[in-house]
């Protein structure tokens, strides 16, 4: 008897020692290699490609887990994109402050950049610079007419207005997807938590902005929800006393107003804001940000002129370097 099961013992051992190792080897097996990515980019690379997370499966990460995260999430509401109009120009800072820009938007889910360059064509600075951003981006380029580039004079006007075309072209043939639009100028400072008060925008919303109007900030004054009026220290009588970096629009309310843009004629600086806000909605209608407006989450930086006095016209340097 004891020789029969010890006969069968040894038949089935290789058996179960087989299953076993097909098991293990099962579980072990090498996650699929990440596609390439720019080398600081946690982000797909791409115009106007989807934003895909990172998959992250570092060593801290069992096998059993792994397994897990094939299984099919749970379907999330889509998360309306966020569209930033940045309007910029060639200057010795420019890099600089896109390099800013794109670090903070990199962290910000489902947004798509649209940068628009005053200029004739698009610069290689700035195509490089996209390329490697890992951001999903649109790249744009208008030049401001030159009767237009003078002091006192508003500007980046033809900008907006071609991100604007951007955005209603690319919408014109389908059911308007979720999405909110910002103009993030490239000087400025922005917070995360600024883009997911923004997201919820239904029509135009407002928030405070720090460092403006000759202003530690200016900001809507809400009463009961709704905006009563504004605290500002600059031309208190503009319809909207708003910074350009104070508000947002749902892609919705953008959509059905075709002919709201920024404009030329009769626009001084500080009223462009109100200009196009009066085209699209009212003061009644805004929707206080960032707790009743008593947060500041973006602010109007600007940045200092860099000294260049000291830059050789001979003897340059050796080796050409983009800056
Ligand atoms: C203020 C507001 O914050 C701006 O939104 C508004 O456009 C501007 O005034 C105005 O006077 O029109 P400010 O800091 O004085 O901003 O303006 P900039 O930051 O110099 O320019 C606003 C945006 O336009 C920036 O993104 C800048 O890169 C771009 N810009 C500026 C151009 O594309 N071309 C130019 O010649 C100048
Ligand atoms: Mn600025």
């Amino acid at each position: 008897m004891k020789s029969v099961l010890f006969s069968r013992f040894f038949i089935l051992l290789p058996w179960i020692l087989i299953v076993i190792i097909m098991l293990d080897v099962d579980t072990r097996r090498p996650a699929p290699p990440l596609t390439p990515r720019p080398y600081f980019s946690p982000y797909a690379l791409g115009r106007g490609s989807a934003r895909l997370p990172l998959r992250r499966g570092g060593p801290g990460r069992s096998p059993e887990k792994r397994n897990e995260s094939r299984a099919q999430p749970p379907p999330q509401p889509q998360l309306p994109t966020i569209y930033a109009i940045t309007p910029t120009y060639s200057r010795p800072v420019q890099k600089a402050e896109l390099t800013r820009l794109a670090n903070t938007f990199r962290q910000v889910a489902q947004l798509h950049w649209i940068l628009v360059e005053d200029a004739t064509a698009r610069s290689e600075l700035v195509s490089r610079f996209l390329a490697r951003a890992g951001l999903p981006s649109t790249h744009l380029h208008v030049p401001t007419p030159r009767r237009y580039k003078r002091p006192g004079l508003p500007r980046a006007t033809e900008q907006r207005n071609a991100g604007l075309a951007w955005l209603r072209q690319r919408h014109q043939h389908q059911r308007a997807q979720p999405g909110v639009l910002f103009f993030a100028d490239d000087d400025n400072t922005y917070s995360l938590e600024l883009f997911q008060e923004m997201r919820t925008t239904r029509k135009v919303s407002v928030w405070p902005v720090g460092l403006v109007g000759g202003r530690r900030y200016e900001r809507p004054l809400v009463e009961n929800g709704k905006v009563v009026g504004w605290y500002t220290g600059w031309r208190a009588d503009r319809p909207f006393a708003i910074d350009m970096a104070g508000f947002a629009v749902s892609l919705q309310v953008i959509l059905s107003n075709p002919k709201a843009v920024f404009k030329r004629r009769g626009s001084q600086p500080g009223m462009q804001e109100s200009d196009f806000l009066k085209q699209i909605t009212t003061v009644e209608e805004l929707e206080p940000k960032a707790n009743n407006c008593t947060k500041v989450l973006v602010w109007h930086t600007r940045t200092e002129k860099v000294n260049l006095a000291n830059e050789p016209k001979y003897r340059l340097d050796t080796v050409k370097i983009e800056v």
